[in-house]
């Protein structure tokens, strides 16, 4: 009989799941490294979320990604929530410890800081404030990676005023929250423009924000990656600022996941961006 200890199962749960890129990343880094194992789709509804996760270590899964509509709800579902995650109040990674134990951790402030410094080097958060555009879950990632790296101000800007105010209140430090109707003048000084929002996806309206008062030396990016070039990134291209789009924010959230589960860093190379970039076409 096969040794079945050394076949680690991994994989992405969703609902719907069949879009996720994930797959493509991991299965390249399991054969890159000459693993054994294997990432597959794991298609589960939300109200069958506890059994699906509670069956992880039965089937011998080293964990798995959790991606809409599961994020959130998984907070009460597993066995222990690392810090890190109960801050950004998502989980988007669960490890399977060796006794069966679910450990919800969230690894989308690394992929998003990871991200920026992989496209520009020498991006530093003392460079100055940074305006953050939306208070969705994926803002939460992107303004807990930013106040961990010290951005010593960072403005929070959301259509809807309520969200926004709350999160700097719950946030605090560095954080504070700009009326929707001061969008545009708010990029005044900033050092990093980040959209958290959907505008600008394949299908949506483009972030509806007007560049004018951004530095030029400012830094822009996108949470998005379909198209790998939002409206908002082409504007800030044509006006001279660097610019980073969202699928170095994917790769990179995949990579300290990976690591957890098989032990081994990834990295995101250039090769494994084209292969994934080449199913982004929408
Ligand atoms: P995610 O988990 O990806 O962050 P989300 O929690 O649904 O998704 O958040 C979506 C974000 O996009 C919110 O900040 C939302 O603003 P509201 O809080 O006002 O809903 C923002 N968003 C969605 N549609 C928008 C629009 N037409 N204009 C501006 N912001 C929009």
């Amino acid at each position: 009989m096969a040794i079945e200890t050394h076949y680690k199962l991994a994989g992405v749960m969703g609902w719907p799941v069949a879009h996720s890129r994930s797959p493509v990343i991991h299965n390249h880094w399991i054969a890159e490294h000459g693993l054994r194992g294997a990432y597959v789709l794991l298609p589960v509804q939300p109200d069958q979320l506890a059994q699906a996760l509670r069956a992880l270590p039965v089937l011998g899964f080293a964990g798995c990604n959790l991606t809409i509509p599961h994020k959130v709800a998984a907070l009460d579902l597993v066995d222990r929530v690392d810090p890190l995650a109960r801050r950004i109040g998502a989980i988007n990674t669960i490890v399977v410890e060796a006794d069966g134990t679910l450990v919800g951790r969230n690894t989308d402030s690394f992929g998003y800081i990871q991200s920026l410094l992989q496209s520009q080097p020498d991006w530093r958060a003392t460079h100055g404030p940074a305006v953050v555009v939306g208070a969705g879950g994926a803002s939460r990632a992107v303004i807990v990676g930013l106040m961990d790296q010290g951005v010593p101000e960072i403005r929070l800007t959301n259509r809807s005023w309520a969200k926004a105010h709350d999160l700097a209140q719950e946030f605090g430090g560095p954080v504070q929250a700009v009326p929707w109707t001061e969008r545009h003048a708010t990029l005044a000084g900033a050092a990093l423009l980040v959209n958290t929002t959907n505008q600008g996806m394949h299908g949506e309206l483009e972030l509806d924000l007007c560049l004018d008062d951004l530095p030029t030396h400012a830094l822009v990016s996108d949470i998005i990656y379909v198209p790998l070039e939002t409206p908002l990134l082409a504007a800030a291209r044509q006006r001279g600022n660097s610019t980073v789009d969202g699928l170095g924010m994917l790769l990179h959230q995949a990579r300290a996941a990976f690591e957890a589960w098989f032990g081994v860093l990834p990295a995101a190379t250039p090769t494994l961006r084209a292969k994934v970039q080449a199913t982004l076409i929408p």
